[in-house]
């Protein structure tokens, strides 16, 4: 049995002091949202309450599917480096950018740079290459596969996108993973389903994707973005696929947006085929206690 623990959407806080130059730019918007949204209801205490409860679970490995800090300034992608060391270690924790972590043009080399232990695929770590998007990790029969869809947008943004190169490695990656039996696991920042998201936050090349899970197949899909905790389906070649997100792991209860949660899927190979149990905990009260809240049999055996 393999145990994967997702969480997504960390807003690292507090914003360091910004200086007139960098509020000078997509900043100031983000800056001013950070300011009345999520200063005071995404604090450390319920990610710091939250961690220690997913590392008593002893997942084999942890996903974090993007937006680790806010304005993607310098010195938040250092502060993620040192959570990220703290979380796991790199080759057990497999990390893909989100949009604030790629706020602003250039941010998304910066980030790259940060986290690159995080992001790097079996093959690039072999063989001492740069990051490259989708990365692929195995470990065990899982397949870890790390799309990036965070870019740069303009103010009031958040879209994402899959491109063609990006869309023609993924294509690849699932066929030779499938064909070697493994557990295809996509990790992907924006939601790949229509509506999941409004259209100014949505993922460009929604279809595109799809298209790729139906002829290539894919076990599982996990995505963060929106806060929310969701299951979706798209079409696989064998059935349906389930897409999940959690919510952000920082969000205090209370708030409008659902409280912080992790998921955990226990992943097992039996004689009907693959079996996949997901578990949520997640914060209850505004003392921070944690409870399973959510389960849920993704797929058995298939
Ligand atoms: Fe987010
Ligand atoms: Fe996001």
């Amino acid at each position: 049995m393999f145990l994967l623990a997702h969480i997504s959407d960390i807003h690292l806080s507090p914003l360091p002091a910004l200086t007139l130059r960098e509020l000078i730019s997509k900043r100031i918007t983000g800056y001013i949202n950070w300011r009345s949204n999520r200063k005071g209801t995404m604090t450390g205490g319920t990610l710091d309450v939250l961690t220690a409860d997913l590392k008593m679970q002893h997942p084999d490995h942890i996903a974090v599917t993007g937006d680790l800090v806010n304005l993607a300034l310098d010195e938040e992608l250092e502060t993620a480096q040192r959570w990220l060391k703290t979380l796991g270690r790199a080759e057990d924790v497999s990390v893909v950018p989100g949009n604030h972590d790629a706020y602003v043009p250039g941010a998304l080399k910066k980030t790259r740079r940060y986290w690159e232990a995080w992001m790097r695929g079996d093959k690039e770590l072999a063989e001492n290459l740069p990051v490259e998007f989708p990365y692929l990790r195995i470990r065990g029969d899982v397949a870890l596969i790390g799309v990036s869809s965070a870019r740069a947008t303009a103010p009031f943004m958040a879209t994402g996108d899959l491109r063609s190169k990006q869309a023609k490695k993924l294509a690849e990656i699932l066929t030779e993973t499938g064909q070697r039996g493994l557990f295809r696991v996509i990790m992907i920042h924006h939601p790949p389903v229509r509506g999941a998201a409004p259209s100014h936050k949505r993922l460009l090349g929604i279809g595109l994707f799809q298209r790729i899970v139906r002829q290539h197949g894919a076990e599982l899909v996990l995505h963060g973005h929106t806060h929310l905790a969701t299951r979706y389906d798209i079409h696989g070649p064998n059935g349906a696929v389930p897409v999940i997100c959690v919510p952000s792991a920082s969000q205090s209860f209370g708030a409008q947006k659902p409280p912080a949660a992790y998921n955990l899927f226990s992943i097992e190979k039996t004689n009907a085929g693959w079996s996949c149990h997901m578990k949520q905990r997640g914060v209850v009260d505004t003392q921070i206690t944690i409870q399973t809240v959510h389960e849920d049999q993704l797929l058995s055996g298939r």
